[in-house]
């Protein structure tokens, strides 16, 4: 959230920079078992992003004092590659990056059935190779298809999805140039059976109405984008059927 006033994010005709209408997301692709070597894997493209998920274990927890005698721990490192953006990221850990991986797997130990797996670890790597804005929802999506794919169970996936405001609009799924000068940005981890909320911050200030748009947007998108990681979990275990 920039929050520069005067850059101008809406057309004339009330469409994005990009084209989108303001309630459209970016398309979004899903496929899993792209990783041989994890025990589970999926890649999502959410615009211009793309994240990478891999997912070991169950294992036992290593070293002993991280272990949870009642449930599995799950432990999720975020990284974006040093190629992800055009100015070059530092490799390594950053605070970011720890904020980010801590909401992730507080999201997806709410989903995974962690109480069958006591003192256990649940490893999920999240690679981003590309970042456009919204890295930590397509991350969060991936992350989801990759415990399917290893067979972990769930009572849920969790959907990551952000709207936002431009321009005193509100808009679904913010891009580069709408994160970077937009004026406030939500990003949610939504359960799109039960429609509840695993993870959510937020970025700039949204009036209570606005909040209320962003949320209805979201709830939308998340429809769809679960109908997107159905249909990839499908291709790979029904034969696409
Ligand atoms: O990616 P996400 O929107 O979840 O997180 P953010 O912290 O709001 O970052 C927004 C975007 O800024 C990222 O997707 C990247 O495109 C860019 N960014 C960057 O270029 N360099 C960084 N060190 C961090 C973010």
């Amino acid at each position: 959230m920039g929050g520069y006033g005067d850059v101008k994010l809406l057309n004339d005709d009330g469409t994005r920079l990009d084209g989108r209408a303001i309630d459209e997301m970016r398309p979004l692709t899903a496929e899993v078992g792209i990783l041989p070597a994890a025990d589970g894997s999926a890649i999502v493209t959410h615009g211009l992003n793309v994240a990478i998920a891999a997912v070991y274990g169950p294992v036992e927890a290593h070293p002993r004092k991280i272990q949870r005698q009642d449930r599995a721990v799950v432990d999720v490192r975020y990284n974006m590659a040093p190629f992800s953006t055009s100015d070059r990221i530092r490799p390594g850990y950053n605070r970011r990056s720890r904020e980010i991986s801590k909401v992730t797997a507080e999201a997806l130990e709410s989903v995974v059935l962690v109480e069958r797996f006591p003192r256990a670890k649940i490893s999920v790597e999240i690679e981003i190779l590309a970042a456009e804005a919204g890295t930590r929802c397509a991350g969060i999506t991936a992350a989801s298809l990759a415990l399917a794919d290893a067979g972990i169970p769930m009572r849920d996936m969790v959907v990551g999805v952000a709207s936002g405001k431009i321009d005193n609009i509100v808009v679904l799924d913010l891009d580069k140039a709408e994160d970077n000068y937009g004026q406030a940005d939500l990003p949610v981890g939504i359960l799109p059976t039960t429609g509840e909320i695993a993870f959510l911050q937020m970025d700039g200030d949204l009036s209570p109405e606005e909040y209320n748009t962003c949320m209805e947007y979201n709830f939308k998108a998340a429809k769809e984008i679960h109908q997107i990681m159905i249909d990839a979990l499908k291709a790979k275990y029904d034969g696409g059927a």
